[in-house]
């Protein structure tokens, strides 16, 4: 199954990509996650995204879209993925459009999380994320950790994004408005978008998400 997740920043995104790949076992690819990697490992890469993501706002289109073409062409991709926080503009859809025909190969789906800004918010200023594996996702109040800035899973250490910042916050929100959301647009005139509430506990909009993509993908 090849899947476009999208929804505004804080939706879940990340929690529910993780369950799902796991699912349908496919691998999740987070542009997100490929930039935080970059950054960590100190790479060119990570030099010229962090100032851009600590503003909030979308690293070029030419270098975001390089990486993800090189990440589909890897081996674990190839029977299908999950794509998290990409495309994220209307270029990027065209392009991954284009890459995908090069593979001789088309999306099965788009899922929108769709959440209230009010609760976006919330869920961006409690989240944690662990520093050894960005799938293991904690909030302070809605999925706490057992042992506090530890991680259930790994024991590793969690840590709070720098772009999760109330000013940054506010201006990721814009750039999803303004450049993200024409892409539902452009997804649903080719029949591809199924959009679920994702209020509520983690498992049961895992189950909304397996349910919809089950009848329309
Ligand atoms: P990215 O990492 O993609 O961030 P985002 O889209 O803003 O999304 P988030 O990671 O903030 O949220 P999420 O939806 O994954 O929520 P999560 O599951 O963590 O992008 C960061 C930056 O990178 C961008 O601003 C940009 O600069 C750059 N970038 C990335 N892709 C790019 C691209 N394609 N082009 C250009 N630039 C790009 O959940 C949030 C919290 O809520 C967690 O604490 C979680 O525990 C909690 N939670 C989740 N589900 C529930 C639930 N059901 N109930 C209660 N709490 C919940
Ligand atoms: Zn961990």
């Amino acid at each position: 199954m090849r899947i476009v997740l999208v929804g505004p920043p804080g939706a879940g995104k990340g929690t529910q990509a993780a369950l799902l790949a796991k699912t349908l076992s496919i691998p999740h690819v987070s542009t997100g996650d490929l930039f935080r990697a970059n950054i960590s490992q100190g790479t060119e890469l990570g030099k010229l995204a962090k100032s851009i993501m600590d503003e909030g706002k979308l690293v070029p289109d030419e270098v975001t879209i390089a990486m993800v073409r090189d990440r589909l062409h890897q081996q674990d991709a190839e029977n299908g993925f999950l794509l998290d926080g990409f495309p994220r503009n209307t270029a990027q859809a065209v392009a991954l459009d284009g890459i995908l025909k090069d593979f001789g190969i088309a999306l099965d789906g788009v899922l929108d999380l769709e959440v209230p800004e009010d609760e976006v918010v919330r869920r961006i200023a409690g989240r944690r994320l662990c520093r050894n594996d960005s799938a293991h996702i904690f909030h302070v109040l809605y999925n706490p950790p057992k042992t506090e800035g530890v991680c259930d899973v790994c024991g590793g250490e969690l840590y709070q994004r720098s772009d999760d910042s109330e000013e940054t916050v506010r201006t990721r929100l814009e750039v999803y408005h303004t450049e993200t959301e024409p892409i539902i647009e452009y997804y649903a005139k080719q029949g591809l978008v199924t959009t679920i509430p994702a209020l509520g506990k983690v498992d049961e909009v895992t189950e909304r998400a397996i349910a919809a993509l089950r009848e329309n993908a």
